[in-house]
């Protein structure tokens, strides 16, 4: 079939290139555009830029580039058709058209022995279980509500206690004893095969393709052994990778709009039974990269339903904020007065009981202030100081100014500093991502490298001989505006606060009285101060000539900062050839200023 070229131009007149790469990668908004660290090289700064006005992307370091389909076809390893269904499938474009494109499986030799032989092994458990030695299975499975439907739903089934017997019905339907071990079904450990799972009720798991990769078999009621054995990993099977139920649900999520991650396949299908089937369960494993990639993928919200006891929901604070990092949007089932799993509340509470806890839903940040204020009362003022550390980029990350204000109240509540207080840290906290971020804008821009440290530099020995003599206080006042580093320019302020107070004041003093102040950033500052009283390659005189000096210093590169600002204005959502000549046009007057 020649691929239908208007089908191509109406998917991409429906896409948006940013949404499509999000659905992989974590995307930031940088003026017009978006960037992502380059998924195609291994990349450490977020190199690719996304242009939604251009609906194209490029890495800047590696040059990988192209538009929406490209990305996919890069990312996914699919064909073009496939590509094209995958953008229109992710952008919500519905096409008839669409309809004849499948995705061709790239067969595997390596897995075709293994998933043949899985199979048959899943429809024996299956058969066993309607046999007379599985009606123990067969009531089990009742007495735990799962029925016919979800049985053969979920392909549950049970292993005779005879595991002999299993690997000889595998031999017979053609296996060898080399698949069957590379299976994870059985290994010679005691001179003869046998069926590790045997006499347990068996639960299938089934890979992103649909194919049964393992088993996991519970024991039959309370017991000595495990409650659960699973399949060692394989080939095919990694627990790490795994999602239950990933391959029901990723359908079912897209419509939803969200997905439930659970702990266990038994509250997998207590949703089931009241109707939620966007759901999945990590296998008794935290999650890990690779779960998260592919809940990613999705592109919808993840809906956190740990365990409610103290392991759980400090699982619960480190996912969530794993799945945030990763730029994954994340809420939280609030289990805080719960400690049952789904299937223990709609088995002893009810299906309405069930809906209502798992809608309860909180934000991560929320979690978090509840998680300190129930679990972890805090006593000291070190771990106060400790929650509120912790805290700042977390509530940088916040944009609404309401929310944020809430989160303040009850940070502050939990922490009795005053919400003004913890406002002036966060302030403090903002700058520095910021002058990072500028800091690499100047590496990246000016080949002299050295403008910030000059800087900083100046700053540090004229606030170092304002914490010597007042006359160093005095001319800071006059002449210098402020300066460009906050933590300076916070104690520099102090400093002449403290200094009109103090007429004869003694460095130490000063150190004292933020001691005992209000300021809710003195432990920074403090350390700051101890650290540039401790320094020695300070000039020992303080005289008009080097505070001159340092003024001339301060007020030129604050200067050129000022340019570099203007000039990454300037360069804002210029396409790469109009952006270059910008740069070089600037650093030529640069240099031509500097002779
Ligand atoms: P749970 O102990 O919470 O199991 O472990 P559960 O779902 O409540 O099971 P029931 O209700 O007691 O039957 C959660 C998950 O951890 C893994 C399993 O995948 C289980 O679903 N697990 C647990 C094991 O792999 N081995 C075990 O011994 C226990
Ligand atoms: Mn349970």
């Amino acid at each position: 079939m020649a691929f239908d070229d208007s089908l191509v131009k109406d998917v991409l007149k429906h896409a948006d290139i940013v949404k499509v790469v999000s659905a992989y990668l974590p995307v930031i908004r940088k003026g017009k555009d978006y960037l992502a660290k380059c998924p195609f090289h291994d990349d450490t700064n977020p190199s690719m830029h996304i242009s939604p006005e251009l609906q194209i992307f490029k890495c800047f370091v590696c040059g990988t580039s192209g538009n929406a389909i490209g990305f996919v076809i890069k990312y996914e390893h699919l064909s073009f058709k496939e590509a094209v269904k995958k953008v229109a499938e992710i952008c919500d474009y519905h096409d008839p058209r669409l309809d004849d494109i499948h995705q061709t499986k790239v067969v595997d030799p390596k897995r075709g022995p293994l998933v043949k032989c899985l199979h048959d092994l899943t429809v024996y458990y299956q058969y066993a279980l309607n046999s007379p030695e599985g009606k123990a299975g067969l009531d089990y499975f009742n007495s735990r509500h799962l029925d016919a439907d979800l049985r053969s739903k979920f392909l549950l089934g049970y292993a005779f206690k005879d595991g002999k017997a299993t690997i000889r019905f595998l031999e017979e339907k053609g296996h060898s004893l080399k698949t069957i071990e590379d299976a994870g079904l059985a290994s010679p450990t005691t001179g003869t095969y046998t069926d590790r799972n045997a006499g347990r009720v068996i639960f299938p798991i089934i890979d992103a393709n649909g194919d049964v990769v393992g088993f996991s078999a519970r024991r039959l009621g309370d017991g000595q052994e495990a409650k659960y054995v699973n399949s060692p990993a394989t080939y095919l099977f990694n627990k790490s990778t795994l999602l239950y139920n990933f391959n029901n649900a990723k359908e079912k999520a897209r419509i939803a709009g969200y997905i439930y991650v659970l702990e266990g396949f038994m509250d997998v299908y207590a949703l089931y039974r009241i109707g939620i089937e966007s759901c999945v369960a990590t296998m008794g494993t935290a999650l890990t990269e690779e779960h998260i990639r592919l809940l990613r993928m999705l592109n919808v919200e993840i809906r956190l339903c740990l365990d409610g006891d103290l392991p759980g929901q400090k699982a619960t604070m480190k996912v969530a904020n794993e799945l945030a990092n990763a730029g994954l949007n994340v809420r939280i089932v609030d289990n805080q007065n719960s400690t049952k799993d789904p299937d223990e509340i709609l088995n002893q509470d009810g299906p309405i009981a069930l809906n209502a806890y798992l809608n309860k839903l909180i934000s991560r940040v929320d979690f978090i202030l509840n998680y300190y204020k129930n679990t972890n009362p805090l006593q000291t003022s070190e771990q106060k100081t400790q929650l509120i550390q912790e805290f700042v980029p977390v509530l940088l990350g916040i944009r609404s100014q309401l929310e944020l204000d809430s989160y303040l109240n009850k940070l502050a509540d939990i922490t009795g500093y005053t919400p003004e207080a913890i406002r002036n840290i966060l302030k403090t906290a903002r700058s520095k991502p910021k002058e990072r971020d500028f800091k690499e804008i100047i590496r990246q821009n000016n080949p002299e490298r050295k403008v910030l440290r000059r800087l900083e530099f100046a700053e540090r020995e004229l606030l170092y001989q304002m914490l010597q003599n007042p006359e160093a206080v005095a001319f800071y006042e006059q002449k210098i505006g402020g300066f460009y580093d906050e933590t300076y320019r916070i104690i520099a302020n102090y400093l002449v606060e403290y200094a009109n107070e103090h007429k004869d004041f003694v460095p130490v003093d000063l150190i004292t009285s933020l001691e005992t102040s209000e300021l809710a950033e003195k432990d920074i500052l403090i350390n700051k101060i101890s650290e540039l009283y401790l320094e020695r390659n300070h000039p020992d005189v303080c005289n008009q000539e080097l505070l001159d000096n340092l003024q001339q210093v301060i007020d030129s590169e604050k200067e050129r900062i000022f340019e570099n600002d203007t000039l990454e204005q300037s360069l804002e959502g210029k396409d790469p050839k109009e952006k270059a000549r910008i740069l070089s046009d600037f650093n030529r007057r640069r240099l031509r200023k500097k002779r």
